[in-house]
């Protein structure tokens, strides 16, 4: 057997879903640190002698019921891509790699105290870490209002429509979930982009809820256009980037 690659160590999939051809849940089962809601690791696989190593956010809260060292990650396969097309044919029993210590600054302990109305704006498989979050006990304590945002292309591309349910009724009627489709007509969603949507106030209008500099905090993540395109979206309204030493209404993490 080949030695465990320094900073990984060795997991096993222990169930996989299917939501289309190319988006899928992989649950593996793992040796690893405690985790935030929030934070990533690494994935990997050797390609011959080479090893091929990516990142990837835990879907799952680390406190679920199977605990932190069961991680559930949602993937897209990117054809031309050198690590997901092989995370795709992995199977039950599996053997991969995964990252000993996860990490990340997405998390709620960043988000400024004075924040009220959370904002997370995820586009495909960015949706994840949103959900890890969101299955924090107490959150709804904490928050007035929480806002998941899920962009995709089209309706098929949509995920995890069930936990969202749950996740709506256990935050007491504090969550609002708005899906929003690119490429197609679908009622129920909003059509377009992020960036257009927040800056003709749909998104206030579809949520009923005011952007506002006082109470408002947004996480962005996923497609690094979005990103940026969300971020001068939002100082366009007044908003500013939050730093650690001076706090501020927006923060993001790109995936890739
Ligand atoms: C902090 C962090 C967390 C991440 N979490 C996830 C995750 O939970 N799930 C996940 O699928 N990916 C995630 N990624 C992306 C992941 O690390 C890989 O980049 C991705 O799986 C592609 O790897 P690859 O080797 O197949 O292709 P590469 O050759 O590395 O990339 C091919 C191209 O695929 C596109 N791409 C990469 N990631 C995505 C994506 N998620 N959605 C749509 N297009 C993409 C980009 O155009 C990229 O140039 C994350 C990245 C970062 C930095
Ligand atoms: N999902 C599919 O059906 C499909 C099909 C073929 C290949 N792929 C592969 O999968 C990857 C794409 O995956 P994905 O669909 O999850 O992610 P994606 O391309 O990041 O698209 C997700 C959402 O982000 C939006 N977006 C893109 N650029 C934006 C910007 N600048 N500002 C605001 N929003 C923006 C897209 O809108 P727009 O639709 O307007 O771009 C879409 O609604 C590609 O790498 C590709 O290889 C996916």
């Amino acid at each position: 057997m080949t030695d465990i690659p320094h900073g990984l160590v060795l997991g096993k999939v222990m169930n996989r879903v299917e939501w289309n051809n190319q988006l899928f849940s992989l649950h593996v089962q793992a040796p690893v640190s405690p985790y935030l809601a929030g934070q990533f690791t690494k994935l990997a696989v050797f390609n011959g002698d080479e090893l091929i190593r990516r990142a990837y956010s835990m879907v799952n809260h680390p406190e679920h019921k199977a605990g932190h060292q069961n991680l559930e990650f949602l993937i897209i396969k990117d054809a031309d891509g050198q690590l997901s097309p092989k995370l795709h044919k992995l199977g039950i029993g599996d053997e991969v790699y995964v990252g000993k210590d996860p990490s990340g600054f997405m998390t709620l302990d960043e988000i400024p105290a004075t924040a009220k109305d959370l904002w997370l704006l995820s586009t495909g498989t960015a949706i994840g870490p949103f959900l890890a979050m969101l299955e924090t006990q107490g959150l709804e304590d904490r928050f007035d209002h929480l806002i998941l945002v899920h962009a995709v292309r089209t309706e098929n591309d949509l995920t995890y429509s069930q936990r969202i349910s749950q996740l709506t009724s256990r935050l007491k009627g504090k969550l609002q979930y708005v899906p929003i489709i690119s490429r197609e007509h679908v009622s129920g969603s909003l059509r377009g982009r992020i960036p257009t949507l927040l800056l003709r106030s749909e998104l206030e209008r579809a949520t009923q809820l005011p952007i506002s500099k006082r109470h408002s905090f947004f996480y962005l993540c996923g497609n690094p256009a979005m990103v940026r395109d969300t971020s001068d979206a939002l100082k366009e309204l007044g908003l500013t980037k939050h730093l650690r030493k001076k706090s501020g209404q927006f923060s993001s993490e790109n995936y890739w």
